[in-house]
């Protein structure tokens, strides 16, 4: 048969086929039906189309003509959710969240959907109990029912779901106790995958059970925070180390704290304030890593200042209101480099007020109200409150810090400024964006829960913020900009702000778009930075959806085609035909990647051997590229080098890509381009920027890489970007940057030697995950047992070994030097050679290992934050300067530099693999077997390694 006919065919019956063989199993078509028929408010696709799947309704995803995910948030959906959702059998993600209308109970029926990974329910008002038969959802990872109206005792049964990551009950009317195992029955301690336990803002009663805290639980998060808890806090809590955030703060819990409290050296946040506990006011020695401590209003026993008061190097807030302290203030606790907030109001506290002379610059309230302070060395500049002490008893009197009171409930204020325009004049409800176009934005809360830091007026990390969520959105190509507004704190310490976000290219959102953005909120597969962690959103409705007007496709030729259907088994043989044809168009339009099949633009016929070998790596034409990159104009000039311009360029997925054109003059052969790209397209890692594809046509050569957000590490470490790199997030880009090199040199076979690290090719992405780049000048060992390439020295100056300068043999301990030299710039933020000085020279001469910080703090990089937030510094010097030994056999491998490095993270306070909420690492999905995956509209999200175990 003419290949053309089933084209000819394909086109008079279409509508025929589609009434005939509805795609979506009678099942799954039935189920939603049903569902449709109980709620008001569901998409316009639904119904108006026969198929759920083939005609693609709004928030359905399918695979295999079933359904597999249901994700409805912010639709104003009303109604309730009726038994029948159990037709969807498949279905492995519900995700109604925000819809206020849904009310009612959880169906028992839930219980029949074996395969379901995430069930997102937060923010509707469902009300009644929560059916045991949630704990037969065996694949469960997610369970989001918070801020709804669930009654009731939290089922014992949710203890069998063993593969649970997140269990979010928070803000319901949740009572009795926190069920563990026993006599026969499940419990919460069983959820040893579980990280996540916020059991927040309910009525939670009974102790807080001892069995629940184990050394095999890995929870990062237990906020229990505003229940009616009794009885004392389990010293089982000080064995799950992996914790970081403790909240049990207004409850009713008595007794001691345990003395081994201070065994948790991750923990970060800790609530414990307004509950009943007793004894000495806890030992917080050790936990290094604490940055907002609230022990306020309880009933420890009269006891002098602590001595953690000076040490707790990472300390921002300090809350210990009415706990009986006694005795003078130390000054060194004024002096801790990060400290933002200090309240120690009604408390015993005497003497003399000595700020000390340390920086208090970015110390924002000191209030000591209510205690016995007699002096005051006066050599502070921010808000002091001292009324209610001797000192104002006085001639001091009239003082102005005798005279304020309570200042800290005045929230700063702040809003979204616009980017260099003048904001549009806009009609009825549309807003102008911070670009200045009106258009009708999705709006939200963002809500964290526990900050960890109180400085509110410092509008920085507002702005990183705003970036961070600027940058996430803008990539997805889901938004063209963000605005953030009305900063508050409540009484709880959450902060709240409003977000709206605001459509990309036309002035309002399509349904889909809106629920790709709630979802991927609502689910944390977008991550704030670190600081704002944990948080989650609240949706508000949206209301003008742009419905895309519906296909007409399926209309007339019914009729005709019925009448044509007489003609027997003729047609039957045709249908079959079209069928086969038909599944096979489908999986031809199934990825840009087969479409732009490189075989195929790989023009064989001019002699250049065989087709590039070429995994998931798209051959792109010139002309293809020009468009995407805006005819590579200079607004896209992202770079240049040696080798060309680096071009910022946007394909028609949506995904932004870096493209790399070779100048004339660096053009390679042929041969060595393909070589060059089978050999990249080969290399997959986080810690690695990925080829996404090439071009090789009229004349030019191409790369095109993922697109990384947040530029060099030489933009971050020279101020250029205005990313802030403490020691920890030095910490993290090094043990990337090390893990990728790792990679290189030791898992890809043949192995690959960069030739060329210095920060400019270390990239960081919006979660500031270091991202090594740039392997245009990359060799491949060759497989015939030589363990070293002679070539023509390439390379950079200040980065380059001396041994392979000299004797022009490269090894991978090349890029050992060369990565040393990288650890030397993090910890000095200077170039390799600045003024005609060697930063190793300068290193090796001002060190003086018998010395406090090796003697090298006139050469440390101020912004590091020097004091406890650079522990292990030393050991970070020792390791530099390993790599950059004259003998080559002194270096260290990569794998050893790895694990050197993450040895040294755990000496800061930091857990390298545990990649936890308050880490600012990101994890790239390569399986697609994770539940994550299964988001009907993301199919390429960057996924939160707190979500996933990453090892
Ligand atoms: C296909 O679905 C449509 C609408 O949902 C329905 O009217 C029709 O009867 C179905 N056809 C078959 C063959 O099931
Ligand atoms: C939500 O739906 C209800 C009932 O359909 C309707 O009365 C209400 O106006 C809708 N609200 C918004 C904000 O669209
Ligand atoms: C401290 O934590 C470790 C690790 O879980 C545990 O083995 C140890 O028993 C804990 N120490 C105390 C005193 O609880
Ligand atoms: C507090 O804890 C530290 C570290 O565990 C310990 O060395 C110290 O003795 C404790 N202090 C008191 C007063 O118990
Ligand atoms: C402060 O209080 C402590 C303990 O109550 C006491 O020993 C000390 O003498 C007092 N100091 C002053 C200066 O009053």
């Amino acid at each position: 048969m003419d290949q053309r006919t089933p084209v000819f065919l394909l086109l008079t019956f279409v509508p025929f086929l589609v009434l005939a063989n509805n795609q979506t199993s009678v099942e799954d078509v039935t189920g939603l039906r049903s569902l449709k028929d109980q709620w008001t408010n569901t998409p316009p696709s639904w119904g108006s189309t026969p198929d759920p799947c083939e005609d693609g309704w709004d928030g359905i995803g399918c695979t295999n003509a079933r359904v597999i995910t249901l994700t409805l948030p912010s639709m104003n959906l009303t109604g309730t959710l009726s038994g029948d959702i159990q037709q969807l059998s498949e279905l492995q993600k519900l995700d109604l969240s925000y819809n206020k209308g849904l009310t009612g109970p959880l169906p028992q029926e839930i219980g029949s959907l074996k395969n379901l990974s995430q069930l997102i329910l937060m923010g509707c008002k469902f009300s009644g109990p929560i059916p045991p038969t949630i704990g037969s959802l065996q694949e469960l990872v997610v369970l989001s029912l918070n801020s709804n109206r669930f009654s009731g005792t939290i089922p014992s049964s949710i203890g069998k779901i063993s593969k649970l990551y997140l269990l979010d009950l928070a803000e319901n009317k949740l009572e009795g106790p926190i069920p563990v195992s026993g006599g026969g029955e499940p419990g919460l301690d069983m959820l040893s995958q579980c990280k996540h336990f916020h059991l927040g803002m309910n009525k939670l009663s009974g102790p807080i059970p001892s069995k629940l805290f184990s050394s095999n639980m890995s929870l990062i998060h237990v906020v229990f925070e505003s229940n009616n808890l009794n009885g004392s806090i389990p010293s089982s809590l000080g064995v799950v180390q992996s914790l970081e955030v403790v909240r049990f703060d207004n409850n009713m819990l008595s007794g001691h704290v345990p003395v081994n409290l201070n065994n948790l050296t991750s923990v970060s946040q800790l609530f414990l304030s307004n509950n009943k506990l007793s004894g000495p006011a806890p030992n917080l020695t050790g936990m290094n890593f604490l940055h907002y401590v609230d022990l306020s209003n309880n009933s420890f026993d009269v006891s002098d200042v602590p001595p953690w008061f000076s040490t707790l190097e990472s300390l921002t807030t300090l809350m210990m209101e009415n706990t009986q302290l006694r005795g003078e203030i130390p000054s060194a606790l004024f002096s801790l480099p990060n400290l933002q907030t200090v309240v120690l109001r009604n408390n015993k506290l005497n003497g003399t007020l000595d700020i000390g002379t340390g920086d208090t610059s970015q110390l924002d309230l000191i209030d000591l109200e209510q205690n016995l302070i007699s002096a005051y060395d006066g050599r502070y500049n921010g808000t002091l409150l001292l009324m209610k002490n001797p000192i104002c008893n006085k001639s001091g009197a009239s003082r102005i810090y005798c005279k304020i009171s309570k200042s800290s409930d005045v929230i700063p204020s702040y809003n979204t400024t616009s980017n260099n325009c003048v904001p549009s004049p806009c009609t009825s409800n549309q807003v102008s964006s911070p670009n200045c176009k009106c258009a009708y934005p999705y709006e939200g809360t963002l809500i964290f829960t526990a900050p960890s830091f109180s400085d509110l007026k410092n509008s920085t990390r507002y702005k990183e913020l705003e970036k961070n969520l600027t940058d996430f959105f803008l990539s997805k190509q889901l938004a063209d900009s963000v605005s953030l507004s009305n900063l508050t704190k409540d009484s709880l310490s959450y902060l709240r702000l409003s977000l709206e976000i605001f459509p990309h290219g036309q002035d309002r959102f399509t349904r889909k778009e809106v629920s790709s953005i709630a979802s991927q909120l609502g689910t944390h597969i977008y991550q704030p930075p670190e600081y704002f962690e944990p948080f989650y959103f609240m949706g508000g409705y949206y209301q003008h959806f742009a419905d895309v007007p519906l296909e007409s496709k399926k209309s007339s030729n019914v009729g005709i085609i019925v009448g044509a259907a007489a003609g027997g088994s003729v047609l039957v043989l045709i249908f079959l035909l079209i069928k086969v044809y038909a599944i096979r168009q489908k999986r031809r339009a199934k990825g840009a990647a087969d479409q732009n099949n490189p075989f195929v633009k790989w023009d064989v016929d001019k002699g250049s051997g065989s087709i590039p070998q070429l995994k998931g790596v798209i051959s792109f034409s010139f002309k293809e590229l020009l468009k995407y990159s805006n005819n590579f104009s200079e607004g896209n000039d992202v770079g240049s080098g040696g080798y060309g311009k680096v071009y910022r360029g946007t394909l028609p997925t949506g995904q932004l890509v870096a493209i790399k054109r070779a100048h004339k003059e660096s053009i390679q052969g042929r041969h060595q381009f393909k070589t060059e790209i089978e050999l990249l397209s080969r290399v997959h890692h986080k810690n690695l920027v990925s080829l996404v594809g090439f071009c090789f046509d009229r004349g030019e050569e191409m790369l095109v890489y993922e697109y990384v957000a947040n530029g060099t590490l030489k933009d971050s470490l020279s101020g250029q970007s205005g990313i802030r790199l403490d020691w920890k997030r030095r910490l993290k880009i090094a043990l990337g940057a090390a893990r990728g090199l790792a990679y290189l040199h030791e898992l890809c076979d043949p192995p690959i030697i960069h030739r060329d690290i210095k920060s400019t090719n270390i990239l960081l992405d919006n979660r500031l995950t270091a991202k090594v780049s740039d392997f245009g000048l990359s060799k491949s060992m060759d497989d015939n047992g030589r363990d070293h390439l002679s070539t023509q020295v390439k390379g950079t100056m200040g980065y380059l070994d001396p041994e392979y300068y000299m004797t022009q043999r490269l090894t991978e301990k090349s890029d050992v030097y060369a990565f040393g030299v990288v650890m030397l710039e993090l910890l000095t933020a200077r170039r390799p050679i600045e003024q005609g000085k060697y930063i190793v020279r300068g290193v090796r001469m001002a060190m003086d290992k018998t010395k406090d910080l090796y003697n090298l703090q006139q050469l440390l990089d101020p912004a590091i934050g020097l004091g406890m937030a650079v522990r292990g510094l030393e050991r970070f010097v020792d390791l530099a300067m390993m790599c950059v030994e004259e003998e080559v056999a002194n270096r260290p491998t990569m794998s050893e530099m790895v694990k050197e490095i993450e040895t040294i993270m755990h000496l800061a306070g930091l857990n390298p693999n545990v990649e936890s909420a308050s880490s600012s690492a990101s994890y790239e999905m390569s399986s697609s077997k994770d539940p994550y995956t299964n988001d009907a509209f993301d199919y390429s999200g960057v996924f939160p390694a707190s979500k996933i175990d990453s090892q």
